[in-house]
C-alpha cells in the first residue's frame, strides 16, 4: 500500500504535497518522490526512507513548478533504494503508483525486446514506459493512457502528468483508491480524502475501472470502456476524514470495496514479489520440527483458522486442530511439546481468544498471533505476530480482517511447506502467482456487486437460508451464514455439502434458499449431487461458481453468480466476498442497523 497525490495547483506545488504525503505516511514509508514541471520539463526529488529525507533533498534542491505528482513507498517489487522510489520518469512521462501490475513481468520483456531500457526493478516502470511508446507512436497523452490501461493486469492507482503539459493530469484506479479534490482553479489527486484535507473538501471519489482527465479547471471522468461518466461529489468534513465512509452508506460497505487494496498490502508484506515466493519474518521455530498446528480464535477469525486446515494439511503436510477459544481454553487439551499455537485475532482484545494464547504458552507451546491491531494485548503477549495489514475494521461485522487473516494464513502454510520440503520451487511459484492475483479478481468481483443486491433483495423474504460448502469453501459457508444472521437477522446456517443428508436436509422446503459454494475444484462434482438433492426437495439454489452454465450443471437453481475462476488454493478468499455482499445487501434491505448491529461488539473482552 503506498500513497499517492497529484496537484494543478496555482503556486509552487512541492511543499504542498510534502504536506499531503505526511498524511499519506500510513500507507508506507520505504521512500518518498515528487515530479514537477519546471518550465515544461519533468523534474524529480527522491530518497529512500522516510518523507523527513525527501524534505531534506528538497531543501537542498527546491522545486517551483505548480503541477505535481508525489508518493510515499511502501516496496512491493525492487528495493527501498531512490532508484526505485517513485515517481518514475522516462520519454516525457512520470508516474506514481499504488498497487500491483501483476503482467509486469511479460510487459517489460515485451518493450526490453522493442529496445526499451529499465532502470529500476519496478513493476511502476512498465507503465510510464507503455504510455511513452503509445505516445511516441503519435496518440495524444489520453488515448496514450487508455490504451495502456487496456494491457495492465492488476490492482492499482496511478497519478500521470507529461512533459510539456502543464494543465493536464490523468489519474486512474483499479483495485487500490483514488479521489479527486476540486479548488479554486486548482484540481488535486489523491488515495484518499485525508491527504486532500489540507486543499479542499470538494471531493469525489473514483469508482472501481475509472479514469479520469484533470486540468484546473476540470474533471472529465470515463469508466473502463473509455465512456465519459458522472460521479457524485461530495462535501467531506474534515474532521470525519479519518473515520470517513468515502462514497459508502456504510463502513461495512466501504470495507468490503477495500479488500483489493489492503489483501495486496497484506500480500506486498508476506511475498518477494521479484524471487515470487514467500517471506515470512524470522519466527522462533522451524516448522520442519512441528508435529501438530493449535489454532484458535472466535467468530469469523475461528473460520479463517479453518480454512488454514485444510492449507496446512494438503500443502505443508502438518496435521492442524482447530478450535474455538471459548471452548478451548476449559477443555485442558494436551498439546505436544514445543508445538506451535495460533491464534488469530482482528481486534487483539478478545477474551476468550487471549485465555487460549495463555493457556497455549503455559503448556510450553510457540505461540504466534495473527492480529490486526498491532500493539494490542494479544500481539504483545505472543512470541511473534504476523500482522494483517487490513487498516481499521470499523464494521462491527469482519470483512477486510478477514480476507487478510486468509491471505496471511495462505503466505504462512506456503512457508511451512517450504520448510517442509512438501512443494518445489515451482509449486510454491505458481501458488504464489495466484494469491497475487487475488486483489484483481476480487475487484471483478465487485464489478459485479448489483448482481448480488438483487439476489440479495430475494432473501429478504426467508426465515431460514443455509449455506453449503465442501472442502476449504466450508469454511466459507460458515462464514456466510454468520454475516447473514448478525447483520441482517435473518436465521442463517452453514454446513458441510456432504454432512446435509445427516439433518439439515429436514428443513429444506421451496421457502429455504440454499446458498452453494462450488467452484469447480475437485469436489464439485459432489457439491452438485448435495445440490440435487436439495432441488428435489424444492429447495431455492443460489449458486456461487466460477462457470455459469444454463441449468446449474444438473441441478435446478434459482440464481446463479459467476466468481473468476482461478487456482482452487485462493478460493476462499474470492467466494468471502460474495458472501459478504449478500449479507450486506440483505441488510440494507431489512433497513437493520448494519455497522452496529443490536447486541453485538467490535471487541469483545468479556468471556
Ligand atoms: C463476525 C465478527 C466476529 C469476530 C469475533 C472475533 O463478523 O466480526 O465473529 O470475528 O468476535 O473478533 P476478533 O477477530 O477481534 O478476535
Amino acid at each position: 500500500m503506498c500513497g499517492i497525490v497529484g496537484i494543478l495547483g496555482s503556486q509552487p506545488v512541492a511543499p504542498l504535497m510534502l504536506d499531503a504525503l505526511r498524511r499519506l505516511e500510513y500507507r508506507g514509508y520505504d521512500s518518498a518522490g515528487v515530479a514537477t514541471l519546471e518550465d515544461g520539463e519533468l523534474v524529480r526529488r527522491r530518497a529512500p526512507g522516510k518523507l523527513n529525507n525527501l524534505q531534506g533533498v528538497l531543501g537542498n534542491g527546491p522545486l517551483s513548478g505548480t503541477t505535481g505528482i508525489g508518493h510515499t513507498r511502501w516496496a512491493t517489487h525492487g528495493a527501498p533504494t531512490e532508484t526505485n522510489a517513485h515517481p518514475h520518469s522516462a520519454g516525457g512521462v512520470a508516474v506514481v503508483h499504488n498497487g500491483i501490475i501483476e503482467n509486469f513481468r511479460d510487459l517489460r520483456e515485451e518493450l526490453e525486446t522493442d529496445g526499451y531500457r529499465f532502470e529500476t526493478q519496478t513493476d511502476t516502470e512498465v507503465v510510464v514506459q507503455l504510455i511513452s511508446r503509445e505516445m511516441k507512436e503519435g496518440k495524444a497523452p489520453k488515448d496514450a493512457v487508455f490504451a495502456t490501461l487496456q494491457r495492465l493486469d492488476g490492482a492499482f492507482a496511478l497519478g500521470i502528468i507529461f512533459s510539456g503539459q502543464q494543465d493536464l493530469m490523468i489519474g486512474a484506479r483499479r483495485g487500490s483508491p483514488l479521489a479527486i479534490g476540486y479548488g479554486d482553479g486548482e484540481m488535486f489527486l489523491g488515495s484518499d480524502a485525508v491527504a486532500l484535507a489540507p486543499f479542499t473538501n470538494k471531493v469525489t471519489f473514483l469508482d472501481e475501472g475509472d479514469w479520469v482527465v484533470l486540468t484546473r479547471n476540470s474533471a472529465q471522468i470515463h469508466d473502463e470502456t473509455g465512456a465519459a461518466v458522472e460521479r457524485p461529489i461530495r462535501f467531506t468534513q474534515a474532521s470525519a476524514y479519518l473515520a470517513d465512509k468515502g462514497n459508502h452508506r456504510h463502513f461495512m460497505a466501504k470495507e468490503i470495496a477495500e479488500q483489493p487494496e489492503v489483501i495486496g498490502h497484506t500480500l506486498g508484506e508476506y511475498i518477494d514479489m521479484a524471487e515470487q515466493r514467500v517471506k515470512l519474518p524470522e519466527l522462533p521455530f522451524s516448522f520442519a520440527d512441528l508435529t501438530r498446528v493449535t489454532i484458535t480464535a472466535c467468530g469469523t477469525a475461528s473460520y479463517a483458522g479453518l480454512a488454514a486446515k485444510y492449507w496446512f494439511e494438503q500443502i505443508a503436510r502438518l496435521p492442524v486442530e482447530v478450535d474455538i477459544a471459548s471452548e478451548f481454553r476449559y477443555r485442558e487439551a494436551p498439546l505436544p511439546d514445543g508445538g506451535l499455537s495460533v491464534v488469530i485475532s482482528q481486534s487483539g482484545e478478545t477474551a476468550d481468544t487471549l485465555a487460549a494464547l495463555r493457556y497455549c504458552a503455559g503448556q510450553g507451546q510457540h505461540t504466534v498471533g495473527i492480529v490486526n491491531v498491532q500493539d494490542s494485548s494479544i500481539a504483545r503477549e505472543c512470541d511473534a505476530i504476523l500482522p494483517t495489514y487490513a487498516g481499521p475494521e470499523i464494521g462491527v461485522a469482519s470483512t477486510k480482517a478477514f480476507t487478510c487473516q486468509l491471505t496471511v494464513l495462505a503466505c504462512m502454510a506456503l512457508a511451512a511447506a517450504r520448510q517442509r520440503n512438501t512443494i518445489t520451487p515451482e509449486q510454491e511459484r505458481e501458488l504464489v502467482s495466484a494469491l497475487v492475483g487475488v486483489p484483481r479478481h476480487i475487484a471483478d468481483i465487485l464489478r459485479n456487486e448489483s448482481e448480488l443486491e438483487r439476489i440479495a433483495k430475494k432473501l429478504t423474504s426467508a426465515r431460514d437460508v443455509l449455506y453449503l460448502g465442501r472442502g476449504i469453501n466450508y469454511p466459507i459457508a460458515l462464514e456466510g451464514a454468520l454475516k447473514l444472521k448478525e447483520i441482517s437477522y435473518i436465521h442463517a446456517e452453514g454446513y458441510a455439502a456432504g454432512e446435509l443428508k445427516h439433518g439439515p436436509i429436514a428443513l429444506i422446503d421451496e421457502d429455504v434458499p440454499v446458498i452453494v459454494i462450488a467452484p469447480h475444484d475437485t469436489l464439485y462434482e459432489k457439491t452438485v449431487s448435495n445440490m440435487e438433492e436439495v432441488a428435489a426437495r424444492g429447495g431455492k439454489i443460489v449458486l456461487l461458481t466460477d462457470e455459469i452454465n444454463g441449468n446449474g450443471n444438473g441441478a435446478e437453481t434459482f440464481e446463479q453468480f459467476r466468481v473468476p475462476r482461478a487456482n482452487s488454493f485462493i478460493n476462499p478468499m474470492l467466494y468471502a466476498v460474495p458472501v459478504q455482499l449478500l449479507a450486506y445487501h440483505a441488510a440494507v434491505f431489512m433497513g437493520t442497523d448494519i455497522d452496529q448491529p443490536r447486541n453485538l461488539a467490535k471487541s469483545v473482552t468479556v468471556e
